[in-house]
């Protein structure tokens, strides 16, 4: 039986946690770059579940493997072998970074970090971190320890506490922070929640070879940049540069939940048995719709469609800074971009999802544009001209 709009929104406002800044939108149905609402209205979707969509939503390839697996099997714990996980397997074997053959699997991009933060603590022995101001890694309490808000942490505190926070980008101040105690430095390539920063050139080599002088482990956040989204397979390859551990989700199983922690032979070896597990890691679904992600991306070398998608969409959204006095700057690598505003970008979300368009923000100012690789030039334009509108309409309100 479905529900109406209404009892969509009063089930969810009732009963869950109340966490998530709610947008009045309940949805139903998605397809490639679109997405329905409760009452059959559409959107472009330049949001993708948070990036998780990035090969568009529901797949046929998808789709079709986790029909043939759920009828196979759908449980199936890390203690026992399983055809689905062997799949898998094979298949990071021949995207991943060389180096990095050995693999966790968890739920979700929190469990990649959490799995990052304790082998780096196992292998070296050491204690302290250096994580990135504006950082996110996300909120369970190892995660939350790196994840620069201070607004997420306070209220949970005491967290990790030997984690050293530094500015993004400046590699003399990683330098700085680093001890003899440091068991790893954690960086995204592209922050994203902080607000869309791009890695400077040479910064991650920078850190590498800090890391390396040091003893530490350098540990490389791909959660939201990994899989094609920056027009790379991984967006560590712009810059050539490969970690000791790299941590994966979001666009892993375009949807179905998954966190995939890969690190070299000789870290992952470090754990014992016992030492970390996930009744869900693993799981034969999020196994096969990562399988069939990973064929669909390489089948349609959907990276450089995220290249070239990304490239026009920051060129147009660029025009819209060059004509508008209220945009500060636009940032970014592929498809993951952001619009920097002079104000807060609250009521653009709202009016453009008025308008058709689902977008998001990162930080108070920032819109953050995350479309599947799936979506049309056309659908790009349509964006960009929606939010003309809004900042003409928001131009004019500032005037009046
Ligand atoms: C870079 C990065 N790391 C970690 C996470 C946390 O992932 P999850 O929400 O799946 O736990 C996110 C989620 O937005 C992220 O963008």
């Amino acid at each position: 039986m479905s529900l109406s709009r209404d009892e969509i929104i009063r089930w969810e406002n009732s009963q869950l946690a109340d966490v998530y800044h709610r947008r009045n939108l309940a949805v139903v149905r998605g397809k490639d770059a679109l997405i329905w609402d409760a009452d059959g209205k559409q959107y472009i979707d330049c949001m993708a579940g948070f990036g998780a969509a990035f090969i568009g939503h529901c797949n046929e390839k998808v789709v079709k493997a986790l029909q043939t697996q759920a009828e196979k099997l759908i449980a199936c714990h890390g203690s026992l072998y399983s055809e689905a996980r062997a799949q898998l397997l094979r298949k990071l074997a021949s995207i991943a970074p060389k180096g990095l053959d050995k693999v966790f699997l968890s739920n979700s991009g929190s469990e990649a970090v959490e799995l990052a933060l304790k082998v780096s603590r196992k292998f070296t022995g050491k204690k302290e971190f250096i994580a990135m101001m504006r950082s996110y890694h996300g909120k369970t309490m190892g995660s939350l320890s790196v994840t620069w808000n201070a607004k997420y942490r306070a209220p949970f505190e005491p967290l990790i506490p030997q984690v050293k926070f530094v500015p993004y980008g400046r590699s003399e101040e990683v330098r700085k922070a680093l001890t003899a105690d440091t068991a790893a430095i954690i960086v995204e390539p592209v922050q994203g929640e902080g607000g869309v920063y791009v890695a400077p050139e040479g910064y991650l080599k920078e850190l590498r070879e800090l890391a390396d002088r040091q003893g530490a482990l350098l540990i490389f956040d791909e959660i939201q940049t990994g899989f094609g989204r920056t027009g790379k397979m991984f967006a560590l390859e712009h810059w050539n540069v490969t970690p000791d551990i790299l941590c994966l989700a979001k666009a892993a199983g375009s949807g179905v939940p998954i966190g995939i922690t890969l690190a070299g032979e000789e870290v992952m070896g470090s754990l014992k048995i016992g030492e970390h597990s996930a009744t869900f890691g693993g799981n034969p679904l999020s196994c096969i719709a990562t399988v069939a992600t990973i064929d669909v991306l390489v089948e349609g070398r959907l990276w450089e469609a995220a290249a070239r998608l990304g490239k026009h969409f920051s060129s147009r959204l660029r025009e819209l800074g060059e004509r508008h006095r209220i945009v500060r700057e636009v940032r970014g690598l592929g498809l993951m971009l952001g619009m920097e505003l002079r104000f807060d970008v609250l009521d653009i979300l709202n009016k453009m999802l008025e308008k058709g368009v689902l977008i998001m923000n990162a930080g108070v100012k920032t819109l953050r544009f995350l479309p599947p690789c799936v979506i049309s030039p056309s659908q790009l334009d349509t964006v960009v001209e929606k939010l003309e509108e809004c900042l003409r309409e928001k131009e004019a309100s500032i005037a009046r």
